[in-house]
């Protein structure tokens, strides 16, 4: 049986189901498959042995880490490295996407996130969204961290210009028989 619980946290409405985190975290990767073999990117998964057993709206969950994959490869070049790995604690799912390509500055660290906010001038950017610093309008990182706060979660951001970039996803394991 399938059983799906609405609610609304803040202005966004979720759909919550118990789903396995580790199957969607698959499905993502075989979705991008054939990018990183376009864009010549090694891209690792590393995940449990076993089933990652998640409350939460997938649907949303999964555009959320598409966003932050989607990043990946368009600001590494060619060649490079993009690896996910999802570990929990007693409190916490973390799901890490981590990149070997150009990195943020620390000064502009906290404005990714914001609407809009670019970093390089967009007049340069390729039109293709998958190309190396492809076109994009500076929305998908305010619409992931949005997803993540309204599962009462957050992304953190640890980066190092010319050397790579590490968002991390952390959202509260919440046990479905305490949701209202
Ligand atoms: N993995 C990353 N490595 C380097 N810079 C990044 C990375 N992810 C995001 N950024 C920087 O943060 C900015 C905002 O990211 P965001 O995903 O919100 O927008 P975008 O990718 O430009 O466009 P959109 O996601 O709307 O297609 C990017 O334009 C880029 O400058
Ligand atoms: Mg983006």
């Amino acid at each position: 049986m399938h059983e799906i619980t609405q609610d609304t946290n803040g202005s966004m409405t979720l759909n919550k189901e118990e789903f396995d985190l580790r199957q969607l975290l698959q499905e993502i990767f075989s979705e991008y498959s054939l990018t990183f073999e376009q864009r010549k990117q090694k891209a690792n998964l590393s995940t449990d042995s076993s089933p990652m057993h998640f409350f939460g709206d997938r649907h949303k969950i999964k555009q959320m880490i598409g966003e932050l994959i989607q990043n990946a490869i368009k600001y590494i070049p060619d060649g490079g490295e993009i690896t996910v790995s999802s570990t929990s604690d007693s409190q916490y799912q973390f799901i890490d996407i981590i990149d070997s390509g150009i990195g943020i500055p620390n000064e502009e660290q906290g404005k990714i996130f914001e609407k809009f906010y670019e970093v390089q001038n967009s007049d340069y950017h390729s039109s293709s969204s998958s190309d190396f610093m492809g076109c994009g309008m500076g929305l998908g990182l305010t619409f992931a961290k949005a997803i993540a706060e309204a599962h009462e979660g957050g992304i953190r951001v640890v980066s190092q210009v010319n050397e790579g970039s590490q968002f991390r996803v952390y959202l509260p394991v919440i046990l479905k028989d305490n949701q209202k």
